[in-house]
């Protein structure tokens, strides 16, 4: 669970490459697109890195920053009475 300016994110604990626990990782920022000979940093606070292989997710939205279509799974989260919610759907096994 992540809070980023007031605004809460909930993401599954486990890196989409070999299952590290992504709450220990680093919470950062990390190089923009840039031009040549320069360098750009932004995002501070948004990116989370896995502490075993370094991958790095964006947790607004679970993407990994190399490839969009990998992400972390993600999970809705309500505010409400100042109490924090997270949605987790409840999964039937055929
Ligand atoms: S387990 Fe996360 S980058 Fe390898």
């Amino acid at each position: 669970m992540f809070n980023i300016d007031g605004r809460f994110y909930a993401l599954t604990n486990a890196c989409v490459h070999q299952g590290a626990r992504v709450c220990l990782g680093k919470v950062s920022g990390t190089a923009l697109p840039s031009r040549v000979y320069e360098f750009k940093y932004g995002h501070e606070g948004r990116i989370l890195r896995c502490p075993w292989h370094g991958w790095e997710y964006d947790v607004t939205t679970g993407e990994s920053l190399f490839d969009p279509a990998t992400r972390v799974v993600t999970y809705p989260v309500i505010v409400r009475d100042g109490a924090v919610y997270v949605a987790v759907e409840e999964r039937i096994r055929p």
